[in-house]
């Protein structure tokens, strides 16, 4: 199993495994909490009975755990905003046709942290690739798969700074207030228009609120 992989089997029975997974996607800046509605989405519904595989972006492949190496260290000071989406979508097309595919083919339900919203809002409307063109390339990296659920937790940019301050800064963190400023109005403008095809979380307040709001949408895919 990839590093970054966890599988939730309900304690007691097994999901039958005729019917197709659910994919469902949590998205939004860093800080908005994530990982751990992510973890908390994963045992409740493990609860109901449901088996469920977690993973996040980039990673979950052994391709896509190298990748994301490359990404996130520090080190890696000059690589352009072109070829960051390259080396994302490239880790999103091996995740997609080797891990989420054939789970969600088995009946398992797949929660991803992050998906191709995550592109659009770093690379596109922070980093200044053209929008259109990282469209296409998501289309031919998911060949087309959508998330049945596609969630952003939404928090803006002094909550989120506010809630890492903590944690050491990676490269992609590291690319200053001004950057963290448009990726949060970038979520908001894409995805929290009343016409939006995502459901869009307000995140900034306690965790338990946060995952009733994440478990009322996440319920009516039961
Ligand atoms: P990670 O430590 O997983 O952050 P988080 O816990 O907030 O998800 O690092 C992922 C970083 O990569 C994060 O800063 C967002 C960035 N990213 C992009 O810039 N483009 C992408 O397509 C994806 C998937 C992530």
């Amino acid at each position: 199993m990839p590093p970054a992989s966890k599988a939730h089997r309900p304690a007691a029975s097994r999901a039958p495994r005729a019917r197709r997974g659910r994919f469902v996607v949590l998205d939004g800046p860093d800080g908005a909490g994530k990982s751990t509605q992510v973890q908390l989405l994963a045992e409740q519904l493990a609860k109901r009975g449901v088996h469920t595989l977690s993973l996040r972006e980039p990673g979950g492949t052994t391709a896509g755990e190298v990748i994301r190496s490359l990404l996130l260290e520090r080190r890696q000071d000059r690589l352009t905003p072109v070829a960051e989406t390259f080396l994302f979508e490239a880790a999103r097309a091996q995740l997609v046709e080797e891990v989420i595919r054939p789970a969600l083919a088995q009946g398992t339900w797949v929660i991803c942290d992050r998906f191709t919203l995550s592109t659009l809002v770093y690379q596109g409307h922070a980093g200044g690739v053209d929008a259109r063109a990282i469209e296409q390339m998501s289309k031919l990296a998911t060949g087309g798969l959508k998330p049945d659920l596609y969630l952003v937790l939404w928090v803006d940019a002094n909550v989120g700074i506010a809630r890492r301050e903590s944690r050491q800064a990676d490269r992609m963190e590291a690319k200053g207030r001004r950057f963290i400023e448009d990726v949060a109005k970038a979520y908001k403008k894409l995805a929290g228009g009343r016409r939006s095809p995502y459901a869009f979380i307000q995140a900034a307040g306690l965790v338990e609120d946060v995952r009733k709001r994440i478990w009322e949408r996440v319920e009516t895919l039961l």
